[in-house]
């Protein structure tokens, strides 16, 4: 595992995804940057919808461009809100980061001023399921 992002670019790149976030309803703007194990990075933000439940996450973004890019392995991914509360991933996008994680993972959590917390994939979603489970 080779990092090539440093945790001061990667605040950058989180500040700079969480700048496009389309918020009109919540007003509550969400960065993600995703380095995978080739050292590829990728920003997703969370669009928002009039019809609510059909808003998108930050996390979900970031994991579609990768994807889209046939990368498949995350190494980091850094999740940046503002506020005095640690933006922790929502109970869906645990599962969705799950996928593609694995036990080096990290999960950084962050404020505009940098990183608040780094988890583990075990830590933030502890007896996961994941594509494993589904082998007979
Ligand atoms: N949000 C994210 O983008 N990621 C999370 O993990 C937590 C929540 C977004 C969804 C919604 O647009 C706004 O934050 C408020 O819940």
């Amino acid at each position: 595992m080779s990092s090539v992002l440093d945790s001061k670019t990667a605040i950058t790149l989180a500040s700079n995804a969480m700048s496009k976030a389309y918020v009109p309803y919540s007003e509550f703007k969400v960065g993600a940057v995703i380095e995978t194990e080739n050292g590829n990075v990728y920003s997703g933000c969370n669009v928002e919808n009039a019809a609510y439940p059909e808003g998108t996450c930050a996390e979900a973004g970031a994991i579609a461009a990768m994807v889209l890019d046939g990368e498949h392995k995350i190494d980091n991914i850094y999740v940046m809100g503002n506020g005095d509360q640690l933006v922790t991933p929502c109970g869906g996008c645990r599962q969705k980061i799950r996928e593609f994680s694995t036990p080096d993972t990290q999960i950084h959590i962050c404020g505009p001023e940098g990183v608040r917390k780094s988890l583990t994939m075990e830590e933030l979603l502890p007896f996961s399921f994941g594509p494993e489970n589904l082998k007979k």
